[in-house]
């Protein structure tokens, strides 16, 4: 894979760059709530700017429907982009169209533009091949050069970030290369002991890496919504929780697999519950109390992972020479349902070992709880991404870099 830096060294003075980044940024009535994503790619867009690149940065946001859609416009991300930037960025309110076009012509050496989302462009997301390739030439006719940046899509076959490459010469940014060197560690020679904390709401997204990594973590730690289908598997009763009754086979296949391999697989022992799911918006205080795991409330949900199990999850995190942590615990986003979350973090922060939060949630979570990003050893910008590399699959965004 050649990477920014050798195409800095051949000199990109007034050439149009185009760069894939990852400014899916959460958004709230129109506010940026965590500018991660668009801080993580400043390195390459600033590089190139600063070597007199015409800088034509492309990114979707959130899932629109192949049509324009203002909820899911990047102008505040393009906005964010040129305040941490320190200069001015310029605004195309199109993907591939005049407005796209004259903003690319009527840039100088070293300025900076921001297309509109890519995904309001059905070509973008399309599982017909030609489709998207169509999309992709147009992308194409606006850049002499691709930079590959946008870490957390590497695992959409999707136009800017497959199709595009192919029709360019093409370089890896500092974000991906930083990215991939790190998955590099959690995958060979990993030092261990190696522990994995898994959490988030669905149980089905993580099935894959659960199957990998029962023959490469040492210790599995599972919490958030997903916890409630191994709760069941285990024979508990998980009251209103969230439950994914049909990938219960699925899950006790796995603490029958990791008892034979020797890996600790660990569930919550207590869980905060409540009859109510809380007001995220609000954050109006709620009525809850915490019970052990295998007397959770017929009438009642769980929503965080218990006082007991966070001083447990952090014992077998404190030795740790290598952690991977995707997905909160609970509700972070109420205070009530944060401190399972909290702490996993703020173990995280004291184990002594090699320390990734792998994207999403978590990333959002660290940020927002007030951690400071540097206490950890990375914070990846993909969720999705990551979770799909430490599964052993080959990532479109990646293979096309790599051709
Ligand atoms: C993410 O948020 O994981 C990436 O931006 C990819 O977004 P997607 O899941 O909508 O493709």
């Amino acid at each position: 894979m050649k990477t920014i830096d050798e195409l800095l060294a051949d000199g990109v003075s007034g050439k149009r760059v185009f760069v894939r980044a990852d400014l899916n940024v959460p958004l709230a009535d129109g506010t940026i709530t965590d500018d991660g994503r668009i801080r993580a790619v400043l390195p390459t867009v600033k590089a190139l700017a600063d070597a007199g690149a015409k800088v034509v940065v492309a990114s979707h946001l959130g899932r629109p429907k192949g049509a324009p859609d203002p909820a899911f416009s990047l102008a505040p991300a393009a906005s964010r982009l040129g305040e941490l930037l320190g200069s001015a960025v310029a605004f195309a309110t199109d993907t591939v169209g005049s407005s796209a076009r004259d903003t690319v012509e009527g840039l100088a050496d070293g300025q900076v533009a921001v297309l509109e989302n890519l995904r309001f462009n059905p070509g973008e997301t399309a599982k017909d091949d030609a489709e998207r390739a169509g999309f992709a030439e147009q992308l194409a006719a606006l850049a002499d050069v691709y930079v590959g940046d946008g870490f957390g899509a590497v695992h959409r076959k999707h136009a800017s970030v497959y199709d595009l490459p192919k029709r360019l010469s093409h370089y890896a940014g500092h974000l991906i290369a930083t990215e991939v060197g790190v998955l590099k560690k959690l995958t060979e020679d990993v030092r261990r002991p190696y522990v994995v904390a898994l959490g988030g709401a669905k149980v089905s997204d993580k099935l894959a890496v659960i199957d990998q990594l029962l023959g490469k973590a040492d210790r599995l730690l599972i919490g958030g919504g997903m916890a409630y289908t191994f709760l069941k598997a285990k024979g508990y009763e998980v009251g209103i929780s969230l439950l994914q009754e049909d990938q219960v086979p699925a899950v006790k296949e796995y603490m029958e697999r990791a008892e034979k391999q020797g890996v600790e697989l660990l569930l919550p022992v207590d869980v905060v519950v409540s009859r109510t799911f809380p007001d995220l918006k609000t954050k109006a205080p709620t009525e809850h109390t915490t019970v052990d795991a295998d007397k959770i409330p017929a009438d009642q949900e769980g929503l965080d992972i218990g006082p007991k199990t966070r001083e447990l999850y952090a014992s077998k995190l404190a030795d740790a020479e290598t952690v991977f942590w995707n997905g909160p615990m609970g509700v972070f986003e109420h205070p009530d349902y944060a401190e399972g979350t909290k702490a996993v973090a703020q173990a995280l922060v004291d184990a002594k070992g090699f320390t990734v939060v792998g994207g999403g949630d978590s990333a959002a979570a660290v940020r927002t709880l007030g951690f400071d990003e540097n206490a950890f050893g990375h914070i990846s910008t993909g969720g999705g991404a990551s979770l799909e590399y430490l599964e052993g699959k080959t990532l479109p965004g990646l293979a096309a870099l790599e051709d």
